[in-house]
């Protein structure tokens, strides 16, 4: 079976390739590298021993798609290039609306048209905003969103529900990853933040690296256990695989269409002081932080109920918090050798 990543230069494109080179299936990579370099691929080539099949080019332009459905016979799709700085989209939503929305849009006119029937959409746990209740399950209502990237999760969801209810054989599974983090253990592959880092774990590494300032914690008067807002953050290996789960589903429904979304998390809340907590016990160093006010937009908690994708895809997390911190503090202390 033959699987196009999009995006699969980018940080849980190139594990998630990794991870289906080991499940026995080939793969086809296409990036334009707008977030990603090119040693990525080599990092993906090192670890499974062999050369990847990569395309680089656009995926908002029909040539792209063209050249690699004519050229390449392909059985899936796992579609994760877009687009992801929250603020960036406040700012200058359109080009997330382009390259988000508009991309997914062609993408499957080009499935339809080449006769690609399977495929696996990155979607966000940001779809539920601040949820009633926790842990967050799939029956949860999904939130007005609270940026255009948010948005744009939201609406290509539905674009490609939409698509199946119209189309006789298409089969698609939306997966609602919660925080991933953390790097493959070989350190040949991991996250490249451009600039300075607006999520948790990236900027806790470059500040104990001694290339920012002290970690800012947004807010320590939260309803939470210890004040501080609780995520629901997973290691990128185990997010990986649980593509090939989703994928190994697509491929093995009958005739006919189908459809359903997942949440793809750990199924445990971490406050922020949890994971300077576990990040010092993980590396022995300490991190030197001071609170500040909320950032605006944060919600104040939300983890995953993972039953749905434990018992329908068959995929659960291998490894914890501690696992990904310091695999998270080996891909930083390989960057700053670089
Ligand atoms: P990333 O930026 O590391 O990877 C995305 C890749 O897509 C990059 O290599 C980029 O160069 C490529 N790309 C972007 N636009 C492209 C285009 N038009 N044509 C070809 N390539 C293009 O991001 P990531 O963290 O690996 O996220 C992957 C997917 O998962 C995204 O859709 C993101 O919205 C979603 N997601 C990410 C997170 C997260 O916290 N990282 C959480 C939930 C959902
Ligand atoms: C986690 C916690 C911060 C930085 C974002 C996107 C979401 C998804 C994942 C793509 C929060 C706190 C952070 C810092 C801090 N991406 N924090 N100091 O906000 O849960 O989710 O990434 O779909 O859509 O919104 O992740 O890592 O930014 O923040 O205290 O310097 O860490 O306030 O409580 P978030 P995050």
């Amino acid at each position: 079976m033959k699987i196009l990543v999009t995006g699969g230069a980018g940080f849980i494109g190139s594990h998630t390739v990794v991870e289906l080179h080991n499940a026995g299936f080939e793969t086809v990579l296409v990036d334009n590298f707008s977030n990603s370099e090119k040693e990525a691929i080599t990092g993906i080539e090192t670890i499974i021993g062999k050369p990847v099949t990569f395309y680089e080019g656009d995926i908002g332009q029909a040539a792209t798609w063209d050249k690699l459905f004519s050229e390449q016979k392909i059985d899936g799709i796992i579609h994760f290039a877009a687009f992801k700085a929250v603020g960036e989209s406040v700012a200058k939503p359109l080009k997330y609306y382009s390259n988000n929305i508009s991309a997914t849009v062609l993408m499957l006119e080009k499935m339809e048209e080449y006769g690609v029937n399977n495929l696996v959409f990155s979607s966000s746990c940001t779809v539920y905003g601040q949820p009633d209740t926790l842990p967050v399950t799939e029956s949860s209502a999904v939130q007005p969103a609270a940026s255009p990237y948010g948005n744009t999760k939201q609406v290509c969801e539905e674009i490609i529900r939409d698509t199946v209810t119209s189309s006789a054989g298409f089969h698609a599974i939306s997966l609602r990853y919660f925080n991933p983090i953390g790097a493959h253990d070989s350190v040949l592959i991991g996250e490249l933040p451009l600039g300075v880092p607006a999520n948790l774990v990236p900027f806790l590494t470059q500040s104990v690296a001694g290339l920012r300032g002290p970690l800012a914690v947004f807010g320590d008067d939260y309803p939470t256990a210890d004040g501080t807002a609780v995520r629901d953050y997973i290691h990128v290996v185990d997010l990986a695989k649980a593509h090939v789960s989703a994928l190994n589903l697509l491929l093995k429904q009958p005739e006919g269409q189908y459809y359903d979304f997942f949440n793809i998390g750990t199924g445990t809340g971490s406050s922020v002081l949890d994971v300077i907590n576990a990040f010092e016990a993980a590396t022995g160093l300490k991190v030197d932080y001071s609170i500040k006010p909320r950032r605006e937009g944060d919600v104040v908690a939300v983890y995953a109920d993972c039953t749905k994708s434990n018992e329908i895809l068959g995929w659960k997390t291998e490894k914890t918090l501690t696992d990904a911190l310091g695999d998270a503090w080996n891909w930083q202390k390989k960057l700053i050798g670089k």
